[in-house]
């Protein structure tokens, strides 16, 4: 935690790993979905370790490095291990990734996420197109001074790119995945929902319920990035279905609609006019 990390050290010296590869797609792994790694051609691996004020996450399943490399013919960049909140980050840590994709000139952000299901209609393991968020998490990226490049108060009409969107659904079609669409409430963590905050959660719109993503969508829009969000919906919410929600169902359903995510993605990737 600790006071503001210093964003232009962490740049020069993550711009300095990757030499003159220059990602325009960054994609953020949620829990269980690091298998997209795997379809990378690598170019440089940088450990958060070696860029200064980045912290290690410490969740199960996640690891803490930049992939960047090929995928689809895309210059790309991972970010392999998030930053959440609930771990005790500051707001202004859990989101120096994207700050940083975003200050090596990335232009359009994919993240995903594992995500509970509000709606019975749609058992786990599905993916789920967000279509906009609310934020509950009490708190924003922003708070405080704002940051050269962006804006004190970005607009959220479209965070959820709507052009992206038409791509993931166009993507997902042709491999004919299901793709859900909705509403992610993003909440604190890190203990589960009760049911009777699921209930909340359902008349207040929400289609699935996680612990992150929106922090990191609210620093993209300040930033002008595009936007592309996919929960995979790892269980249905809690008191939903009568049973007791666990991290491990949690990753393992993940890594279920890995693959479809995973071809999803890519066919996005693949759609993109991104510039080599
Ligand atoms: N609630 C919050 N976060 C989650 C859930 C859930 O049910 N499943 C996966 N991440």
């Amino acid at each position: 935690m600790g006071g503001e990390p210093d964003l232009a050290t962490a740049s020069r010296v993550l711009r300095e790993r990757l030499g003159p590869f220059r990602p325009r797609v960054g994609i953020v792994l949620g829990s269980g979905l690091g298998g997209l790694a795997d379809a990378v051609e690598p170019h440089a691996e940088v450990t958060y370790d070696a860029i200064p004020g980045m912290p290690l996450p410490k969740v199960p399943g996640h690891r803490g490095a930049f992939l960047a490399g090929r995928l689809e013919g895309a210059a790309v960049v991972l970010q392999r291990g998030r930053l959440h909140l609930y771990e005790g980050h500051a707001p202004a840590v859990a989101v120096l990734p994207v700050r940083l994709m975003a200050s090596i000139g990335v232009e359009v952000l994919i993240v995903t996420n594992a995500a509970g299901g509000l709606r019975p209609s749609v058992p786990p393991p599905a993916l789920m197109l967000i279509t906009d968020h609310l934020n509950l998490m009490a708190r924003s990226p922003l708070m405080g001074p704002v940051l050269e490049g962006e804006q004190r108060f970005p607009d959220m009409t479209a965070a959820y790119d709507p052009a992206l969107r038409a791509l993931a659904r166009q993507a997902a079609g042709e491999v004919g995945v299901i793709l859900h669409e909705g509403i992610y409430a993003g909440l604190l963590g890190p203990s589960f929902e009760t049911p009777a905050e699921i209930r909340m959660l359902a008349r207040l719109g929400a289609d699935a319920v996680g612990m992150s993503t929106v922090p990191e969508v609210i620093v993209a829009r300040a930033r002008g990035l595009r936007v592309l969000g996919i929960s995979s919906i790892t269980n249905l919410a809690a008191g939903i279905s009568g049973e007791a929600l666990s991290h491990e169902e949690v990753l393992e359903a993940g890594r279920a609609v890995a693959r479809d995510l995973e071809m999803v993605v890519r066919g996005v990737v693949g759609r993109l006019d991104t510039g080599g």
